[in-house]
């Protein structure tokens, strides 16, 4: 495959009330040709802002934007209007011209492009079939449902036979039923017309239904990506492991990691195991090479495009060395995650991993499972959060892979 966009080192630091705040830091993807590539990240995280640098609504500060071979980030006058027609955007509120026919939205951006009118009739009629609103053509906007709504909005997108479709948050203000018609919907627009598809979301079942690879964000950075099969077996950043946790269930949220610690006292860890590993039975074999016992507290099995995967809370007993050993010899089978131990009650943190705050205000709370649309996003008049005290921030498993 070939690269469709390519993000390079970019950052974008908002001026706000004299003070440089920074949405995007240091941010390194590529998106290949043809794939559906997802975003997902808590709400403040800097994802519509990245998104909107692939058709220079926004400009990086630092850093260039490759899209099919151009670099859009430097583009201005009608060479960015030319490239921008190989872009199409679709919005969670679509964006759609409320006092035109459902026609003349999608014609909108072919009449700006000065196509004539009889191909643009032909394009239009091409477009209100692959989305199922042929009998809409004359309808406006006010008399359409959501779902219909966001299948105007990709018409429109599709209008230039763009390469590349962005999405910002597509989904998000639509029910479950309608968002999976609007999901399956873009598998067509990438399975039959081949366009490359980048979205943001911060809903996690978005991306686990509909992508191929993800990318998770946080704080302005791209904290972890991979295949969706990857991060969702095998999550790496506390993150990472609330979205996923969120969605598949053997994962142990933090609330459910905190019961565990309470009745679980020796060491715990996560084994993430994937179909090829579990043909024989390595957890009770490393257990007897090494002389000591375990628990299985939480777990189970989940499929994911096509493949079986599954994560096991095991709590080991035994003296620390033999069980030090019996983890290594768990490594030869499994991704094997260390469990901190949690936070002590009363105790301060030591100052080296208590995270400076600097002047960006903080997503909600590092607790909160996935925050609906309706979340209040602390926006940049925000007052700088206070030092903060404590483990709130830290996440509670410790990188530790194998799989190298
Ligand atoms: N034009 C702007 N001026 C100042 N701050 C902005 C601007 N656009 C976005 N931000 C800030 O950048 C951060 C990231 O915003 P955004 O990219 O919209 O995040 P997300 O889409 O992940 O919710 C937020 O804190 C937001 O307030
Ligand atoms: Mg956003």
């Amino acid at each position: 495959m070939s690269t469709a966009i390519t993000f390079e080192d970019v950052s974008k630091t908002f001026e706000v009330q004299g003070r440089a705040f920074e949405a995007l830091r240091n941010v390194d993807l590529t998106v290949e040709r043809g794939e559906i590539f997802g975003i997902v990240g808590y709400s403040g995280a800097g994802k519509s802002t990245l998104l909107r640098t692939v058709n220079a609504l926004e400009r990086p500060t630092t850093g260039r934007v490759v899209v099919e071979g151009l670099e859009i980030s430097a583009l201005t006058g009608s060479a960015l209007y030319t490239a921008r027609q190989r872009i199409g955007m679709i919005f969670q509120q679509f964006n759609l011209l409320e006092s035109r026919t459902v026609y003349k939205n999608i014609a909108y951006p072919l009449k700006l492009a000065k196509v004539p009118e009889a191909e643009i009739l032909d394009r239009v009629e091409e477009l209100l079939a692959f989305v199922g609103l042929s009998d809409k053509a004359l309808a406006y906007p006010s008399q359409l449902s959501g779902g219909q709504k966001q299948r105007v909005g990709i018409a429109r997108a599709l209008a230039t036979r763009p390469e590349i479709l962005i999405s910002d948050e597509a989904t998000s203000a639509l029910d479950p039923q309608t968002t999976g018609e609007v999901l399956e919907l873009l598998r067509r627009v990438n399975a039959e017309y081949g366009v490359t598809i980048l979205l943001v979301t911060h809903e996690i079942d978005v991306i686990r239904e509909l992508a191929d690879r993800v990318a998770v964000m946080e704080d302005g950075q791209v904290v972890e990506q991979g295949s969706v099969y990857e991060v969702f077996s095998a999550p790496r950043t506390a993150t990472a492991r609330r979205f996923v946790s969120s969605v598949l269930h053997h994962i142990p949220s933090e609330e459910v990691l905190t019961k565990i610690r309470a009745v679980h006292h020796g060491r715990l860890v996560q084994l993430h195991v994937e179909d090829r590993d579990t043909n024989h039975p390595f957890l009770s074999r490393v257990a007897r090479d090494n002389d000591i016992d375990f628990n299985v507290v939480f777990g189970g099995v989940d499929e994911l495009q096509g493949r079986l995967f599954g994560s096991l809370t095991v709590e080991l007993l035994g003296p620390d060395d033999r069980v030090d050993a019996a983890i290594d010899g768990l490594r030869a089978t499994a991704t094997v995650t260390a469990i901190d131990p949690g936070p002590t009650p009363h105790s301060s943190v030591p100052a080296a991993r208590t995270p400076v705050p600097d002047a960006r205000p903080s997503v909600p709370d590092a607790h909160t499972p996935v925050p609906d649309a309706h979340t209040p996003v602390p926006d940049a008049q925000s007052p700088v959060p206070e030092p903060v005290e404590g483990h709130a921030e830290h996440p509670t498993i410790l990188k530790e892979h194998t799989h190298a």
